[in-house]
């Protein structure tokens, strides 16, 4: 096999709080997202009580996609996309969380999305939680550290699987569940599971916690997917982060391994359905007393994914050092830099060849089929005086990744099933609230500010790969 197969899914990812803006129309609650303010690379957002008035939430209109989606979805098709990932903003379809009975308008507004996207030939890909926890859940519950999520997960996730059981193949649970393994950053914890640490916690232990349900509920959910359509692909979704060891020192190397243990072990659980031994024993060195039952263990192995989506954009390299013999990660103070790699202005480092390393990594331990569901280059795009944006460097940081997928399809023999970079089109960045950390094939007329006529303009980026993906990669 010379080439990306034949039916390989090549389109672009979003996520539905980044773009579809309408924040409260036709029923729906506020997320998580709702309450983000706009940051910077330096400032970072903050997360307020309530919407307040007078303050800046990108997310609110965001690129306004609830409205534009057809004429967007035409320039998508018009690139060429096979597929198309997205989330089922939550509390559209819940907007408390906590509803006995889903709110139709929510889930007619995906029945014609998804019904859209067919007609243009692009087949949905959907994440059912992608940093949009109904914010009522966060208020009322405390987000994923109370057990109670999970039946409201399940809930959610079978009234999607019920509806959308004709339009959509492959689902995913958890974006980037592995994100919060950054707790001492308020982001991380926040986005992934809805929790705001309080004075005297210890936001490690109510990570571990409500990883732990999170996982339960993904396999639950998992299991239910399978009963309601047998031909339903339901994926696990991690951030895929190399952490390689800064030289070859033993400690050092003893320090990535633990580090990737650290970052990946809910890999283990969604593949494998048990923990790892040494996260078992991990917990209990902690004496962290983690709400496991014996029911969720059982629930763990019946509901194991079909497939790993990740996420990559980046490595980190780490070190180890004397007061940490323990070689205990920490996602902000054990990453040191790699002397090789070239960074983005948000201190993104650039590394293709890490893409490669990161498939074979998952394949090697977890023999499943990936799939690449994020990868793109946060960048600011100027409109040359042309018109256009020419926007070579996404062009070259695409490119120089494709050309190590393609290794990686070709060279490693690793079943790779499609690619949807982020993002098809400008939208909200997750981490800072910006506009102008772009990552799009189609520009959106938007600043920071919140600014912009929000007119689309396809750039450079966008001709290139339909290029790629009309030639289906042949010619990288
Ligand atoms: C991933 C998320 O972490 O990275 C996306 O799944 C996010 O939601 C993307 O947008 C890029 O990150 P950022 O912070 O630059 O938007």
């Amino acid at each position: 096999m010379k080439r990306f197969p034949e039916n390989f899914l090549w389109g672009g990812a979003v996520a539905a709080h980044q773009l579809e803006g309408a924040w409260d129309e036709a029923g729906k609650g506020p997320s998580v997202a709702d309450v983000m303010t706009a940051g910077s690379a330096k400032q970072q957002r903050q997360i307020t009580a309530g919407v307040i008035t007078g303050q800046n939430y990108p997310n609110h209109q965001a690129i306004d996609f609830y409205h534009h989606y057809p004429s967007d979805l035409k320039l998508m098709a018009e690139m060429g996309f096979k597929c198309f990932r997205t989330s089922i903003a939550w509390s559209r379809i819940f907007p408390q969380g906590d509803e006995t009975q889903p709110n139709e308008a929510g889930l007619k507004f995906y029945d014609d999305l998804f019904a859209e996207c067919l007609k243009n030939g692009i087949e949905p890909i959907v994440t059912l939680s992608h940093f949009e926890i109904p914010y009522n859940l966060v208020v009322k519950y405390g987000g994923w550290r109370n057990r109670k999520m999970i039946d409201f997960f399940v809930k959610f996730a079978d009234v999607c699987f019920q509806r959308y059981r004709k339009q959509v193949k492959y689902w995913m649970t958890f974006n980037e569940i592995n994100n919060q393994t950054g707790y001492h950053n308020e982001f991380c914890l926040y986005t992934n599971s809805g929790i705001q640490v309080k004075p005297g916690e210890n936001a490690e232990q109510l990570m571990y916690q409500a990883a732990h349900y999170e996982l339960v509920a993904s396999a639950i959910v998992v299991a239910h997917g399978h009963e309601i359509n047998p031909a339903y692909q339901i994926g696990c979704m991690l951030a895929m982060e190399p952490l390689y060891p800064l030289n070859s020192q033993p400690q050092n190397i003893m320090m990535a391994e633990k580090a990737m243990q650290k970052r990946y072990w809910f890999t283990d659980v969604h593949v494998n359905g048990e923990y790892p031994s040494f996260m078992e024993a991990f917990l209990q060195n902690k004496h962290y007393r983690t709400d496991i039952t014996v029911a969720d263990r059982y629930d763990l192995k019946q509901g194991t994914v079909d497939y790993i989506g990740f996420s990559y954009y980046m490595s980190k390299t780490v070190k180890a050092s004397e007061d940490n013999p323990a070689y205990e990660y920490d996602d902000f103070s054990s990453d040191v830099q790699n002397p090789f790699l070239p960074a983005s202005e948000w201190g993104w480092t650039i590394d293709p060849e890490g893409l490669r390393y990161g498939a074979n990594w998952f394949n090697d331990r977890y023999h499943l089929p990936l799939f690449v569901v994020e990868n793109g280059l946060g960048a600011r795009d100027e409109i040359a005086a042309d018109g256009k944006i020419h926007d070579s460097y996404r062009i070259d940081y695409l490119q120089a990744h494709l050309v190590q997928l393609k290794k990686a399809i070709v060279e490693d023999g690793i079943k790779i099933i499609g690619y949807t970079p982020w993002s098809a089109i400008d939208i909200v960045s997750a981490g800072t609230g910006q506009m102008e950390k772009r990552y799009g094939f189609i520009y959106v007329d938007k600043d920071d500010q919140g600014k912009g006529t929000l007119k689309r303009i396809p750039k450079d980026s966008f001709y290139w790969y339909q290029r790629i993906i009309a030639t289906n990669g042949e010619n990288l």
